[in-house]
This record gives C-alpha cells, structure tokens and sequence, in this order.
C-alpha cells in the first residue's frame, strides 16, 4: 500500500479532478421499461459470459479503493435483479477504505432485499419515483409496480437508512405532480432530488424540465427555499440543496444541462462488462475484463486505471448532442450505463 501522500497524486486526473466515487453498474437488465431509458422491444442483452462475476467486480472494485476511492454505488440496469447483490454489498464495505456502500434502484424490489442489504452494510440507497399515479407509472414504465415502490421507500426511511429520491421532470409525463412528489419530504425523512432530463438514448424522444422551472413552482406552493449552510448545501457529488418550511427532509436539484459540474466531477464508472468509463457522455473508457481474466497482477490494472483516469474528459457537451451527434458519444441506452 503506498503513502497517503502518493495516493492523493495518483488520483488526480490531468485537470486536477480527484476521483474518489466510483458507481458500479451490476447487470445490463431491468424489471421496468422506462420509456425515455430503454426501447420498448428492450435492449440486446450483454451475453452471461461477458458479464463480470461478483469476485471480478469486488476485486475491481477493491483496486479502485487502493487508489483513491471512498465510495462505491451500484446501479444498473437495476442492480436488485441481480443475485447475490448482498454478497457484493458485503463483501465491498469491508474494503479497506470504502466508506460508503450505496446503491441507487426502481425500488420494485427493495422491500423484500431491505433487510438482508441493511445486514449487508449498505449506507444509503437513491429511489427512482416520477410519478405518484399507477397509470402513469404503467404508461413511463411499461409495468404495474408503483405500490412496492412507495412501500419501499417508506420501509427505508422507517429503517433508517439514508434515503433520497429522484425524480426526472419531464414535459410528457409527471409535470402536474412535481409539487406532490417533493411533499413526500414533508410527511418522510427523505431528500427529494429533481434531476434534469439528459439526452441521451431514448431520452432524446422527451422534454425535461429545467431546474429553474422546477424550483420557481415548488416556491410558489411552499413559500420561499432557503439556503442550507455549508456541508448541507452541496451534497457528496452534484445536488444543489435547498430547504422549505415544514420539510423534514432537503429538496435537491442535479442540473446537468442547466448547470454544468463537470469541473467538480469527482466520479468514474464501471459497467457491467467491465469498461471503466471515464464521463457518462462518451464511451472513452478502459476495457479491464482482458486484464482481470488474463491474469494481470493488481498493480498491472493499477497502473492501466491511473493512466486512464488521467484523461478524463473535461465535460459532457450534450449541449452539442442536442443539435447534432457529438462524435465518439456513448449511443447505448442508460440502462446499459447506470446513470
Ligand atoms: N436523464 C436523466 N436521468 C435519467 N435516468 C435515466 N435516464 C435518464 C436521462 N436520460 C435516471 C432514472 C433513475 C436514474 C438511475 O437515472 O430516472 O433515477
Ligand atoms: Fe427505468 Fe431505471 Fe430500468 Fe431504465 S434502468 S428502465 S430508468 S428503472
């Protein structure tokens, strides 16, 4: 293991971003069919040979933590549909120097994996709700669900665990309601995060709304948003938070088009197959899973993921993609990526 001191450089990429979150997508597949993620005829499934096993994962993920990286969140796909996952959550918040365990779900299945992941270790878990009407949660998502997911969430705030939502407002399916889904934070501990729409995939088909919208209609019901102080302020990565009177928990706003903040990005991904993705934009990225099936030492794949890291993109441009393809853009669904 080396010093403190040399671990600090070595995580740095060429703009001086140190990257200390890492989100792991664990499979490619979902229960849901989110209209502006996935096409309705679904997606081509990454064959189960080229998926990579929980022990690669974990040991990855272990690599990382060596270099620099204190949390790790699961994604999807939706991470729930894959066996074991308790196992990994486990397995990784013994990692030395992996502070946080998270995962971010549908929340279809959380109730009935809460305890064994609350056994498990996990810090917190991240809940996609947009809407809080079973015939619009069947027209976005292509199936019944709606009821176990607000279960879940009420399940995970009663448990205690750090709980937040995110919704994505968008002009076709949950404008009416974004003011109802924030007051789930006034009866529930819970931060309620409003995420702008990026286009991406199947989400250039649909019109986010923009957080200034968003913000300008829940102060005309709620009164006027106050600030929070410091570490309140921001979270961990990029929510803007802000308070309402009467709330219990934060509202939250991530502002990807609106709000740029790639200069304070502190994150990488891995998917499901084994790239390590440097922007969520591109598909620039190192393929590890030659090097963990074959046979690379650790510090090998190290020294692979420290030059790699080092030429992480400076930003997203999907204010280009908007008006035309940006070359080198990742194509694939997010529900291949993880968000
Ligand atoms: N823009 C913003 N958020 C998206 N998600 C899926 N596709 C997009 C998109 N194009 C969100 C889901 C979920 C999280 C995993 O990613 O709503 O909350
Ligand atoms: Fe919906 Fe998330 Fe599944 Fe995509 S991955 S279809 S956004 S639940």
């Amino acid at each position: 293991m080396q010093d403190e001191r040399v671990k600090n450089e070595k995580m740095r990429d060429d703009l001086g971003r140190r990257i200390e979150y890492l989100r792991v997508s664990v499979t490619d597949k979902c229960n849901l069919r989110c209209q502006y993620c996935m096409p309705p005829e679904g997606v081509e499934q990454i064959p189960h040979r080229e998926l990579l096993t929980l022990e690669e994962l974990s040991r990855i993920i272990a690599v990382c933590a060596e270099l620099g990286v204190r949390r790790v969140r699961f994604t999807g796909g939706e991470p729930l549909v894959r066996k074991n996952l308790e196992k990994l959550v486990e397995e990784v918040s013994a990692i030395q120097g992996v502070e946080e365990v998270l995962l971010t779900t549908n929340g279809v299945l959380l109730s009935q994996c809460l305890p064994a992941l609350l056994r498990a270790g996990l810090s917190g878990v991240n809940i996609s709700l947009d809407t809080l009407k079973e015939s619009v949660f069947r027209g976005l998502t292509g199936r019944d669900g709606l009821g176990n997911v607000l279960r879940a969430i009420e399940e995970s705030a009663a448990s205690g665990l750090r709980t937040k939502i995110n919704c994505v407002p968008c002009r076709e399916w949950n404008e009416p309601e974004l003011e109802e889904i924030a007051a789930l934070a006034v009866r529930l501990p819970v931060d309620v995060r409003f995420i702008e729409l990026m286009p991406m995939g199947c989400g250039k088909r649909f019109h986010g709304i923009p957080t200034g919208e968003v913000l300008e209609r829940l102060e005309a019901e709620y009164g006027p948003a106050q600030p929070l102080p410091g570490e309140h302020k921001r979270g961990y990565g990029p929510a803007d938070y802000v308070a309402f009177e009467g709330f219990r928990g934060r509202i939250g706003f991530i502002s990807p088009m609106s709000h740029k903040f790639c200069g304070e990005c502190n994150r990488i991904r891995l998917t499901a197959e084994g790239r390590l993705k440097l922007c969520l934009h591109y598909d620039r990225g190192l393929e590890l899973k030659p090097f963990i099936r074959g046979g690379a030492a650790d510090e090998e794949i190290c020294g692979a993921i420290l030059d790699a890291v080092r030429q992480k993109p400076g930003e997203h441009d999907f204010e280009r993609e908007l008006r035309e393809h940006t070359k080198g853009a990742d194509e694939r669904r997010m529900v291949q990526i993880g968000g």
